[in-house]
């Protein structure tokens, strides 16, 4: 279900505060706590991307991160914590592997399926008794978190369906007067979002690929499953079965090693041009100069530095709804370390899946 507009008060001015990471303006943390704390929707940075947040305890404001965001109810939401003892807020039984995981790879792009607490609105966890749990490593995010003085019920900060906001100009642009604040620290460092790994189920199951990787946390809890998509997983992470990422234009991914790669991208472009389509490629630094003839080409890093390429995705997918292309051909990448998870949203970008 997705909730109606029609009953959503905006202001008409935007409020942006543009805040330095290494030198945070306590008053604008301040700011954000109170809008926070009067049930209001903020939009705030995190190392992956950027997330629009709520008071997770307050049912109306987190309603109405589903009404902006026009999130089908049924996806449920992560809540950010900025200490190992909000754990307790959310969660009753906290199983050893979560301190082991937290030691490691928290503050950081994991997020936790646990069991959830009753005191945590089903709103927020999409009517399941799990909840989705991550302590964020960015310290505009932290410092929200602990002067808001509650968890933050938080997605990606973009229309649903659309790539993730890595800077704020997208999360503006998706959102304007209906977010109450915007706390601006820059592009997001990663780009892409957690790694969702659900500690109900044993072995544990990564649901989403991320920064953490699958075999960064098989070295600490052993046998860790990956399923990749199946409808089954679909019902145990809701986000899974809806379209994401999507550019307007139709994504098509090409694969092979880097020579097969340029002569399909090229044949692929003479196929279309003689349809009179406009063509868009992303293309690598190595390779951009052999794609003479698209109307577009949108270079997405090298293809030796993956976090580089990683971190432009969103943005470039965003660029091209712009440029308003008809078709993009994009290259495809290795799937090791980041590679993986950016190959996954690639696919998603690319899929008929509505
Ligand atoms: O990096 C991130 O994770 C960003 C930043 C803002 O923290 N957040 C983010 O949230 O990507 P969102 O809502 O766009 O994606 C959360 C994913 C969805 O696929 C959702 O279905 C899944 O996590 N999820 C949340 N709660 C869940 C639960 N209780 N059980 C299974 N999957 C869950
Ligand atoms: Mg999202």
């Amino acid at each position: 279900m997705i909730l109606k507009k029609n009953n959503l008060k905006a202001s008409n001015r935007v409020k942006i505060l543009k805040i330095d990471p290494t030198h945070i303006n306590r008053g604008f943390i301040r700011q954000a706590g109170c809008v926070l704390r009067r049930g209001g929707l903020v939009v705030f940075p995190t190392e992956t991307v950027y997330g629009l947040g709520a008071d997770a305890f307050n049912k109306q404001a987190v309603a109405k991160i589903f009404l902006v965001k026009q999130r089908p109810t049924d996806n449920p939401l992560i809540a950010h914590i900025a200490r190992l003892n909000d754990l307790k807020k959310l969660t009753r039984n906290i199983p050893p592997q979560v301190f082991l995981l937290a030691k490691r790879f928290w503050p950081g792009p994991l997020t936790l399926i646990l069991s959830k607490k009753p005191t945590v609105p089903k709103i927020v966890t999409g009517q399941t008794d799990t909840v989705a749990i991550r302590m964020p490593d960015h310290p505009v995010a932290l410092a929200l978190i602990k002067k808001a003085g509650c968890p933050i019920a938080a997605p990606s900060a973009n229309l649903s369906g659309r790539p993730s906001a890595t800077d704020i100009t997208h999360a503006l642009s998706d959102f304007g007067c209906a977010v109450d604040l915007y706390l601006d620290a820059g592009p997001t460092k990663i780009g892409l979002e957690s790694t969702v790994l659900d500690l109900t189920v044993n072995p544990p199951e990564i649901l989403r690929p991320g920064a953490i990787t699958k075999k960064a946390l098989q070295k600490l809890l052993g046998r860790v499953v990956e399923r990749g998509y199946r409808p089954e997983s679909a019902v145990r992470s809701p986000g899974m079965k809806y379209r994401h990422y999507a550019p307007n234009a139709q994504l098509i991914l090409v694969a092979g090693n880097k020579q097969i790669m340029i002569k399909k991208i090229l044949l692929f472009m003479a196929r279309y041009k003689k349809d009179g389509k406009k063509i868009g490629v992303i293309a690598s630094r190595e390779t951009a100069k052999y794609y003479h003839g698209a109307d577009h080409i949108i270079v997405i890093g090298s293809r030796q530095n993956l976090k580089e390429v990683a971190s432009n995705l969103f943005r470039v997918l965003r660029q091209f709804n712009a440029q308003g292309v008809d078709i993009i051909i994009a290259e495809t990448f290795p799937e090791d370390g980041i590679g993986k998870a950016l190959m996954n949203r690639l696919r998603k970008a690319a899929s008929k899946l509505k």
